[in-house]
Parts: structure tokens; sequence; C-alpha cells
């Protein structure tokens, strides 16, 4: 069993006050592009799961419990009563620590795969409910597609949107921590109220009406100063891509990947060329979304 996931990045992302459980109240529009993480499952006789890492950055992926398609695959064999019976080979197209939900692609892959493998056959609800449990983005990479995502971000509600959009992401060389930006922006928020700058309603009208240009102006990301701040040269490449003709950059999630939206093939060629040699930028890839959640691609 093949199945392939793809990374998210978001297109607004309004974070609002930190809760008692130390997550933030979040206002997101998702949106999964076609960059993918591909899982292979194989049946085993008998153990646990089991996963290999190949692929882009795969030294600094975890094969033990901290690997969340191992977790995934865990969990649904608790939820079930099958025994978590698989071997995975998990090939890494999502940058890590990239600020596009990798390692929750990776666990919607496995949910995905485990239940086709072992024959479990959840209902969509009870795969996402078992989604939220593993990460706050996991609900999004089994739906994929543009989303809004709340709470959290692990409630989604599809989002209605026409057409479909080219990007350019720039990658960074170094990951950045999730839990580290988050808490830069509450350091930074310390001496004042919160204020957000997102309005994830000027981008849901730009999808609605598939102007480009609309969406390009509406991308936002209230993590965006604090993942500049960790990582001043993210500056540098906002400004090179608009500088290229992008319709708009944003930094995706808590970075340091940053997404920049193209017109057309020949803007989009143009970044994916030049972006690799501002300091800081490993490698650019170009990626069209909106593209379907974790999805079996070969049943062997
Ligand atoms: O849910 P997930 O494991 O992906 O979250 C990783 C970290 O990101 C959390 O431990 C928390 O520090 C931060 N986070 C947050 N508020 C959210 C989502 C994530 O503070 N809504």
């Amino acid at each position: 069993m093949t199945v392939r996931a793809p990374a998210k990045i978001n297109l607004v992302l309004a974070v609002g006050a930190r809760r008692p459980d130390g997550y933030h109240e979040l206002t997101t529009v998702f949106h999964a592009v076609a960059l993918y993480d591909e899982l292979q499952l194989t049946r085993t006789a008998m153990g646990g799961p089991t996963v290999e890492v190949t692929g882009e950055g795969a030294a600094e992926v975890p094969v033990d419990d901290g690997n969340l398609a191992v977790r995934a695959a865990s969990l649904l064999a608790e939820h079930t009563g099958a025994p978590p019976a698989v071997a995975m080979t998990l090939t890494k197209g999502i940058p890590v620590a990239g600020g596009c939900a990798g390692g929750s692609a990776d666990a919607a892959a496995a949910l995905v795969g485990c239940d086709a493998l072992w024959g479990t056959g959840l209902a969509r609800a009870e795969l996402e409910a078992l989604a939220a449990r593993l990460g706050s983005d996991v609900a999004f990479g089994l739906h994929g597609g543009t989303a809004l995502g709340t709470g959290r971000g692990e409630r989604i509600t599809p989002v209605l949107g026409r057409g479909s959009y080219r990007w350019v992401l720039a990658l960074g060389e170094e990951g950045l921590s999730t839990p580290a930006v988050y808490a830069e922006l509450d350091r930074r928020r310390a001496s004042g109220p919160v204020r957000l700058r997102s309005d994830p309603e000027q981008g849901l009208a730009a999808l609605r009406s598939g102007d480009q240009v609309a969406l390009g102006r509406a991308l936002c990301n209230d993590l965006q100063p604090a993942a500049i701040s960790l990582r001043p040269g993210l500056r540098q490449l906002l400004e090179a891509g608009n500088a290229l003709g992008a319709l708009g950059a944003v930094v995706s999630g808590s970075g340091p990947t940053v997404a920049f939206l193209v017109p057309d093939a020949a803007t989009s060629a143009a970044l994916a060329a030049a972006l690799p040699a501002v300091p800081g930028c490993r490698a650019a890839r170009e990626a069209v979304g909106p593209v379907s959640g974790a999805t079996v691609v070969a049943a062997h």
C-alpha cells in the first residue's frame, strides 16, 4: 500500500490568545500544495509499527515513538483493537521542521494507510477525531484542499474556492521549532494587548472569486514577525520574491518555508531559479494547490 500526503501552507493565520492548555486559538486558511511525502506500508506477521525514513532531511526525523506515522499507527490499532503489525517506509519530500506540516502529513498518511491495510474501515469522522489527538494539523492532512481551521487548528470546515494557484516554496537551510516561534510571539505580545494582523475574511473572499491578485494581497500570518525575529534572513527572502514578480508572499505556519504566489509559469520558473541564491534559502520548489489530502495511490 502506498499513500501520498501533501504539504500545507497557511494562506492566512490569525493567532489569538494563549489558552490554559498552552495552545493558541487559531483561525487559519489551510491550503494543500503538490509537494508530497510518500508512505509505503507492508503488513507484518507481528510486532509493533516500525518506520524507516529516506529522502530530504531524513536524518532529522525520529524513527521511534516520536515519529508521527508510528504514533498514528499505534493509536489506530489501540482504537480498533487491530494488531499494530505494519512496517512503513517514509520518503520525505516535505521540508522537515519547515512550517509545512510534514509530520502531520505523515500521521494522516499512516491513518489512511493502516485503516486500508488492516481493513478497519473507520468512518471519516472517526479518523478525524483520531487525527485531532495526534496534532493540530493532522485533521487538515486528511482533508486537503483549502479549508478553514479553527480551535487549535484541528476543527476543519471546507472553503468554497475557485481555480488553482501556482506557488513557489522557498525552503530554509535550517528548520524552526514551532513551540519556539509561538513562544517568541507570546514574548512580543507580553507588553500589550493581543492584536491580530491577519484577516481571514479577505483571503476567503479572494478564494471565492478566484482572484489571484486579491489572494496575493490577503496572504498574512501573525507568526511571521516572530519567525523573522528568530530568523532575520527571512525578510530578505520575502523581498527577493516580491521583486521577482510574486503576487504575494507569506511565511508558512511557524516557518521558515516561505510561500510565494505567482501569476504564471514563467514567473514561477524565474523565482525557482533565483531564490536559492538568497542567503538562507536551501532550495525552491514549484507546486500547485489546492490538492487532495492523504490518499492511497497504489495497493500492491
Ligand atoms: O499540535 P502540534 O503538536 O502540531 O503543536 C506543536 C506546538 O505548536 C505546540 O506544542 C504549541 O507549542 C504550538 N501550537 C500552539 N497553538 C496551536 C498549535 C500549535 O501554541 N494552535
